[in-house]
């Protein structure tokens, strides 16, 4: 188990700033996994280090299932039975808005371009909704991930403790590229909420967030080539460093 106040690790700022640096920009949807397993000691490890992350007035709202084996093959199993029935899909629903009702530039032109650009590495044509269907599909196949992270929060929790939520996953994630790890949270999973909490036994009172692959990459695999864009800081940040021209006297 982790002690919080333990004291700086023994190497060089600069090297600690390199290593914790190189977690953040590592980090990846990885869409690709190796069978290696993950002991359940390093998830457990990963999830120690993870629950230190801020939350509004220590709230911690986070509630982990983790799923290996025959548990996560079983989840799959069921998700896919309705996956590929589109007479059970229609009647499916979502447990919160994670996307925008209505979508605007430039979040409707960054999310095509990354569609885009994954279904083009894979050689999927537009058209073709088989293979978009079946490549969609990994995600309930954790891409063959040996493990799965489900979280859920209780539903009386405000919207302020998804944000706490986003910390943790991103710990989490972080953690994991610490470890030789890699991650993909999804949001796939949202749809099959009901399904999901049937399977693991979740109650009412808790709401699906999201799902999350963890294991080792696959580096031969096209789909883990795909490179993110992202704007520069300088395109979102507005520094304030000197008063207004009014009360500048
Ligand atoms: C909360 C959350 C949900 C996501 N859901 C999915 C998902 O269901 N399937 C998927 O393939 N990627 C999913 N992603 C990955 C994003 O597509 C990815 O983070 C984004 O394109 C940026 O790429 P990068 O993570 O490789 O830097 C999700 C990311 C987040 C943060």
């Amino acid at each position: 188990m982790s002690t919080r106040f333990a004291s700086p690790p023994s190497i060089p700022t600069d090297v600690l700033r390199s290593a914790v640096d190189w977690a953040l920009v590592t980090r990846r949807a990885t869409r690709a996994f190796l069978p290696t397993p993950v002991p359940r000691m390093d998830v457990e490890a990963i999830l120690d280090v993870a629950r230190y992350c801020a939350s509004g007035v220590n709230t911690q709202p986070w509630h982990v299932h983790v799923v290996m084996g025959a548990a996560k093959e079983r989840l799959t199993d069921a998700i896919m039975r309705v996956y590929d029935d589109s007479s059970l899909t229609a009647k499916l629903d979502e447990p919160y808005d994670y996307y925008p009702q209505e979508w605007t530039s430039p979040y409707i032109d960054r999310r095509r371009k990354v569609g885009w650009d994954l279904y083009g590495l894979l050689g999927i044509q537009k058209s073709d909704k088989d293979r978009m269907h079946a490549q969609h599909g990994r995600n309930y196949r954790f891409f063959d991930a040996p493990v799965g992270l489900m979280f859920t929060i209780d539903r009386s929790m405000g919207r302020g403790s998804l944000i706490d939520y986003g910390m943790f996953l991103q710990s989490i994630m972080v953690a994991a590229r610490a470890r030789g790890l890699d991650t993909c949270p999804q949001a796939a999973f949202t749809t099959f909420h009901r399904i999901i909490a049937e399977q693991l036994a979740i109650p009412e009172q808790q709401m699906f967030v999201c799902g999350m692959s963890l294991g080792y990459a696959d580096p031969s695999r096209i789909e883990n080539s795909l490179a993110t864009d992202r704007e520069a800081a300088s395109n979102f940040t507005t520094f304030h460093e000197t008063a207004n021209k009014e009360t500048d006297q």
